[in-house]
């Protein structure tokens, strides 16, 4: 029996990514997905997951916008009746900014989607969740909400807030018997990174030096971060809430 059989899960930027690849993974351990994304690219994946024999729909999802949550949290109980499983993922790297000339709007623009979309996820699909009796809520932080970089202030700051409040719903929520637990990639191998590099005179360079920044010496794959979700969101996890899983190739070990 695949572990999560009866799981319905709700994955936000699904279209791309660790959002991608987090979603087939849940498919393929018997969950039904509702995937969500404001690129409808997230048709295809929903439907290569469908003609992988999985249980797959997908829905236009802006996670900085209340009113969207409303319609895909409505849209995952009129497609698959309830929602056990919520994977706040999308985001955005929001570009390179010097705190001494940081535009206030970029710093709001990244903080509504990376921090203000978990805020908005925890509190449109949480009553669902505690309705179904429980489940398993997975934010994807980033080592950069553990530690530093320079250049990426809003980025840092806004996953550094996913961090502690997934610590907050965690002990808000126990009561309910829906764990809430933080994943922290390393530098992973999707477009978010790729287009970074790709806008810099000196992204090889930069590519290089950030590969050598993981003892594991490469960056991860997607499918790496999302079999991490993937365990966070069995009971094999049922013991873990308010926990920070580090998936990162050693980056935050030195
Ligand atoms: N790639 C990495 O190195 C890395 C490392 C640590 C954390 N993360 C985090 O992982 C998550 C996924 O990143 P990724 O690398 O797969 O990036 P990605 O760009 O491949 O995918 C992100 C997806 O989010 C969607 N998205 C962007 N803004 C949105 C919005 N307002 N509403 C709904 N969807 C939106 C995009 O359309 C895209 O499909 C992000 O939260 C990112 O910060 C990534």
């Amino acid at each position: 029996m695949a572990r999560l059989a009866g799981k319905v899960a709700l994955v936000t930027g699904a279209a791309s990514g660790i959002g991608a690849a987090a979603a087939r993974r849940l498919a393929r351990d018997g969950a039904a997905v509702l995937l969500t994304d404001v690129d409808a690219a997230g048709e295809d994946v929903a439907a290569g997951i469908i003609a992988a024999g999985g249980r797959a729909g997908f829905c236009r999802h802006d996670v900085a916008s209340p009113d969207d949550w409303a319609t895909a949290v409505a849209a995952a109980l009129a497609q698959f009746g309830r929602i056990d499983i919520l994977v706040n993922n999308a985001g955005i790297a929001g570009g390179r900014h010097e705190l001494i000339s940081h535009d206030l709007a970029a710093w709001r623009q990244i903080l509504s989607i990376n921090l203000d979309g978990v805020f908005l996820g925890l509190r449109h699909a949480g009553p669902a969740m505690a309705a179904a009796g429980g489940g398993s809520v997975i934010n994807i932080s980033s080592i950069l909400g553990k530690v530093g970089m320079g250049g990426a202030a809003a980025y840092c700051a806004s996953k550094g807030g996913v961090t502690l409040l997934s610590k907050a719903a965690a002990l808000e929520w126990a009561p309910l018997g829906i764990r809430v637990n933080s994943v922290h990639p390393g530098f992973i191998d999707t477009p978010l990174v790729n287009n970074a590099l790709a806008g810099r005179e000196d992204g090889n360079e930069v590519r290089v030096a950030l590969m050598a920044a993981h003892p594991l010496a490469r960056f991860g794959r997607p499918q790496e971060i999302g079999d991490a979700i993937a365990f966070l969101a069995s009971d094999e996890a049922a013991f873990i809430t308010g926990a920070e899983l580090v998936v990162d190739g050693g980056y935050t070990a030195q």
